[in-house]
């Protein structure tokens, strides 16, 4: 049955494509072995190096994030090599469960998916291994399952503090382009992403930012791969063209996404993030819901996961939620499933999308009896005019 109006996604991904991107993409597609396209791959690639921040290698997939993920192993390590990963949520496991699966030994420092990842436990058991047995740390940065970012510059320093050679690899998919990232600055070997989070795309596409140190990793590692190799991406990229068919239209879209991006202002694109998660967080408190995230220092920008009451179901919750008002919310996953629910604040959104986002939450709410204290857009509107644009353009 038709509803009247315009749905929200206001899942943390894949999040509104705007317009001007969607124009772009229902563009007619180009011949992608024909004169024209070197300028299209290689105006996107320069541009992406902007949001990684990176002036090294960048590769583009026609692939989800996953296939980023699988990217950066397969290419840096071999079968039975160790990799050292931090359980901060339902991504940081999955992203285990397919480095076993290709034949790694994961060891798996324990969390509570509470806060990111715990940075003393990765020191010590660094500074432990002297015979260099772990060859890679992994690390989800914006844990998308809970709401909670880990501290890669932190990361970075216990790596050199304990002087070990171990590649870094960092997701990025869901705070790329929503929380500040810096991939040479905080000298990432392996930097993965997605289109359909912080870049405003539709899903599809995923990349792979590589430092030197990680190619030169590239020429010993011998887990098999093929679709995913770098070098014959980086090989034909440096002409302008890929290996194998690019999802054309999709990098047509992201050539006008980056040029969007630039034109705000990557410090402009993550404050407005900040403010937008801060006044959810100071809703959310006003109604008497725990926030999932338990470290302050480590709330995301880009999504707020809510704890529902004890014998209350997040799911329940959401479904009325998109039914009373067609505002789409994210689940609850793995050992959180029913138990959160998911605001994105993260993408192409404004004042009016996220007011009108918490809007239908605290009337969803309070339709499901969840007993909690309405009035919580009123704390979000002090958070949105203390520290918004209005402001900005009167000093
Ligand atoms: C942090 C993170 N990593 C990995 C993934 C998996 O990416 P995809 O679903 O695009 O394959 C997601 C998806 O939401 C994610 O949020």
């Amino acid at each position: 049955m038709r509803s009247a109006g315009r749905h929200f996604l206001q899942i943390p991904g894949p999040t509104n494509v705007p317009l001007p991107i969607l124009a772009a993409i229902g563009q007619p597609t180009v011949d992608h072995r024909g004169p024209d396209f070197p300028s299209l791959t290689l105006n996107v690639l320069e541009g992406l190096g902007r949001i990684f921040q990176t002036s090294g290698d960048i590769v583009i997939y026609p692939a989800s994030g996953t296939g980023a993920w699988e990217a950066a192993l397969v290419n840096t390590l071999s079968a039975g090599d160790t990799v050292l990963m931090a359980e901060t949520g339902h991504f940081s496991t999955l992203w285990r469960i397919m480095a076993t699966r290709l034949g790694l030994k994961v060891e798996f420092l324990p969390g509570d998916w509470r806060r990111g990842a715990d940075v003393g436990a990765i020191e010590s058991r660094l500074a432990e291994d002297r015979s260099g047995t772990i060859k890679a740390v992994a690390i989800v940065h914006n844990e998308t399952s809970t709401g909670a970012v880990s501290n890669v510059s932190a990361i970075r320093r216990a790596l050199n503090t304990a002087g070990h050679p171990a590649l870094l690899m960092v997701d990025t998919i869901s705070s790329l382009g929503s929380i500040d990232y810096r991939h040479d600055e905080w000298q990432v070997d392996i930097t993965v992403g997605g289109s359909q989070k912080g870049l405003m795309l539709p899903p599809g596409l995923s990349f792979n930012a590589i430092s030197q140190k990680a190619r030169r990793a590239a020429k010993n590692a011998r887990l098999p791969r093929v679709f995913w190799d770098w070098e014959d991406m980086i090989a034909a990229n440096a002409k302008g063209y890929f290996p194998y068919t690019p999802a054309t239209n999709m990098l047509q879209g992201l050539k006008v996404a980056l040029e969007m991006l630039q034109d705000e202002g990557l410090p402009a694109v993550f404050s407005r993030h900040d403010r937008a998660a801060e006044a959810t967080r100071q809703c959310v408190r006003h109604w008497g819901l725990e926030i999932w995230c338990a470290e302050p220092a480590e709330y995301s920008s880009a999504l707020t996961a809510v704890l529902v009451p004890e014998n209350q179901s997040a799911d329940a919750l959401r479904s009325t939620i998109l039914k009373q008002s067609g505002v789409s919310l994210g689940n609850g996953l793995g050992r959180l499933a029913d138990r959160v629910f998911r605001v994105g604040h993260l993408g192409d959104f404004n004042d009016a999308s996220l007011l009108g986002a918490l809007a239908a939450i605290e009337a969803g709410l309070l339709a499901s009896g969840m007993g909690i204290r309405a009035g919580g857009l009123s704390k979000a509107i002090a958070v949105l005019n203390t520290d918004g644009p209005l402001q900005a353009a009167a000093e």
